[in-house]
């Protein structure tokens, strides 16, 4: 099953680890069956560290985590699909970290529980988030910030995390697509709207999306036939 938008590049690059800046670490993780995209942005002075859509294989996070020490503070959903957040009991438990969402994502969320639970997932799996976010909300990882933007389409409380010269979009924005709007809650106009808050952005803000290979906001300026759209 094909769970996000349709890319419309051929060549895919999967995303690296790499230094972004001095004070900054970004992993990207790819996990699942989706091959969803689990960002982990880290404070490299502090060590405090942002999981970001931990969708499954929680080994393959915690493997990451511990073998750099890190001390995540916040699990954060950019949306509440079953790929997005699957791991997170895991990793809450161990490290005690918060779970992040936005507010109009609680049915979402519910109806990601009942799926995965007629697979045979607990109800435990699925802890109440901690913390609620809004537009305009900062989330802080150690000494960076991040600005939070809600960007309604994919699902009603999808949210986009900005800062550092960094876009962490989930499913709102692909390299060369955007995610679909035919899933409950998804709504076309109000994707469109959204993408065309993040096209407000610096161009040369990397992007790193839910899936697939990253992109630069210029870029998709340039080329994403959904940018710009009425
Ligand atoms: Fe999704």
């Amino acid at each position: 099953m094909l769970y996000y938008g349709l890319a419309t590049s051929g060549v895919f690059l999967r995303p690296l680890a790499f230094t972004y800046n001095e004070g900054m670490i970004i992993e990207s993780i790819i996990v699942g069956q989706l091959d969803t995209n689990c960002v982990i942005i880290t404070d490299t002075k502090t060590r405090d560290a942002c999981v970001i859509d931990p969708g499954d294989d929680p080994e393959k996070i915690t493997a990451y985590i511990d073998a750099n020490n890190l001390r995540p503070a916040y699990i954060l959903f950019t949306h509440a699909h079953y790929d997005h957040v699957c791991a997170a009991r895991e990793l809450k438990e161990k490290y005690h970290a918060g779970i992040v969402m936005h507010e109009d994502e609680k049915t979402t969320y519910e109806d990601t529980k009942k799926l995965c639970m007629s697979w045979g997932y607990d109800e435990e799996d699925f802890p109440l988030p901690d913390l609620y976010v809004r537009d305009g909300d900062v989330i802080e990882v150690g000494n960076l910030c991040f600005s939070v933007i809600h960007t309604p389409g994919h699902t009603p409380g999808s949210i986009c995390l900005f800062g550092n010269g960094v876009l962490v979009t989930g499913d709102t924005l692909f390299r060369g697509s955007a995610g679909r709007t035919d899933l409950p809650g998804g709504n076309r106009e109000h994707l469109l709207r959204s993408l065309k808050k993040l096209m407000r952005l610096p161009g040369t803000t990397r992007v790193l999306c839910g899936h697939d290979e990253e992109t630069i906001i210029k870029i998709e300026i340039a080329t994403n036939p959904f940018m710009g759209l009425p």
